[in-house]
């Protein structure tokens, strides 16, 4: 009967084991979101703030803001990332194509504004694996932003 015994704890011993190896599998692969790694909403509010200062100072294209309400396109942002980046907002605004038709945007006032967005990203420190994937993000509304 020795052997049985011995069969029984090999197999209970080999279970946990196992159910170890699967939970800390599962917990490798549910990594919190974007949002949650960028800091929330008042790191993105802090990010947006900032942004939007580097773009209205940027001589390259601070032309295309000259009627903006700046509080309500901060506003709109800050949901804009909230929301793509996995938190909890919902953005109200209108869709890329809409609001950029008829602006003339070309790539090279596009990859200013991206060049303020990093510079901004720099100054608060925001790791490369999360500014790479908040680029990634973006990148994908180009598309619907760049006319010329
Ligand atoms: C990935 C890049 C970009 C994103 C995510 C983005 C996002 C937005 C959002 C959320 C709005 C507000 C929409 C609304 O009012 O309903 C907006 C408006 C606007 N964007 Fe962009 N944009 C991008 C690139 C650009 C570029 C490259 C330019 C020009 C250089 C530009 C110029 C403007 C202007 C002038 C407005 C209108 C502001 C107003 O209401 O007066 N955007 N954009």
């Amino acid at each position: 009967m020795q052997w049985k015994r011995r069969l029984a704890i090999g197999v209970l011993t080999l279970g946990i084991l196992v159910g170890c190896a699967t939970t800390g599998e599962q917990m490798a692969t549910k990594e919190k979101s974007l949002y949650d790694r960028l800091g929330g909403k008042p790191a993105i509010t802090a990010v947006v703030d900032d942004f939007v200062a580097r773009v209205a100072a940027d001589r390259r294209i601070n032309r295309f803001f000259a009627n903006t309400d700046v509080p309500s396109f901060k506003a709109k942002l800050i949901d804009q990332i909230c929301e793509a980046s996995g938190g909890p907002c919902k953005y109200t605004g209108k869709d890329m194509k809409t609001v950029h038709a008829g602006m003339g945007i070309t790539d090279a006032d596009f990859n200013a504004l991206v060049e303020d967005l990093v510079a901004t990203l720099d100054k608060f420190k925001v790791p490369e694996k999360e500014k790479s994937e908040l680029l990634a993000v973006l990148g994908p509304m180009k598309k619907d932003i760049v006319t010329r």
